[in-house]
């Protein structure tokens, strides 16, 4: 049986100003859609990559990502109105032989292989779904809303989710099944989706290049990861 990765990428992401749909904008002369894809396709553990789009955006998008994939399988679907909605419709799409399925974000453009690879191999051993987190390095409080401080949270229990998260095929589809049945419909991560349906997740070790691109300052660091990267003869 093969793994796939479904991409959603249909997002505005306003928070790093006015412009293209983030997926779009541009990380050393190629779209962080691109540096995703490339990323998934280059794991060893991923056979078929499926992206959620930007509406109107389907061919230049299907067109980009052709000179990226090689031999993965590629299928391009037009997004959601939320990022629920766009895995949703991604889902739709997967092939009869897949067994298991990642979701990374178009947003996390510098995840590591192994990470993805290791996500893959823990739903394979069993697990019904997998995120990969880091710890929380700054101290996190808790404040009420005239910002008076009700608690500093023990951060040693805290961790920060990334991407590729990953699923047994049926635990993902019938968690968004359930999910849109109930009329909910702004899940940020899937993994939340399947813990709300009470399934166990369970968490493996992420990495600091898996940052998500969100304000500009993000594309600064992620230019600067590219080019120790490229000064090491990586990439
Ligand atoms: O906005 P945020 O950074 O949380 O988006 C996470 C991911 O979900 C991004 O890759 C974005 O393109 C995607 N998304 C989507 N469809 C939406 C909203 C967000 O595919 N309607």
């Amino acid at each position: 049986m093969r793994a796939a990765a479904i991409v959603p990428a249909a997002g505005r992401g306003e928070r790093l100003g006015p412009g293209e749909p983030k997926a779009l904008r541009e990380l050393a002369g190629q779209p962080l859609l691109a540096h995703a894809v490339r990323a998934l396709s280059e794991a060893r553990s991923v056979d078929v990559i499926v992206v959620a789009a930007p509406e109107g955006e389907e061919a230049r998008v299907a067109t980009l990502l052709h000179t990226v994939v090689g031999d993965t399988e590629l299928h391009v679907v037009t997004g959601g109105k939320t990022r629920q909605r766009s895995v949703a419709l991604a889902l739709r799409v997967i092939p009869d032989d897949v067994d298991v399925v990642l979701v990374h974000d178009a947003a996390r453009p510098l995840v590591p292989e192994e990470v993805i690879d290791s996500v893959t191999s823990a739903v394979r051993a069993g697990a019904d779904a997998v995120v990969p987190a880091v710890p929380v390095t700054d101290t996190v409080k808790q404040v009420d809303t005239a910002g008076r401080v009700e608690a500093t949270v023990d951060r040693s229990q805290l961790r920060t989710a990334q991407t590729p998260q990953g699923f047994a095929r049926i635990v993902l589809e019938s968690a968004h099944r359930d999910a849109a049945e109930q009329g909910l419909e702004d899940a940020t991560d899937d993994a939340g989706l399947v813990e709300h349906f009470g399934r166990p997740v369970i968490v493996i070790p992420g990495s600091e290049d898996g940052f998500k691109v969100t304000r500009p300052l993000d594309l600064v660091l992620a230019e600067a990861v590219l080019a120790r990267r490229r000064s090491a003869g990586v990439n």
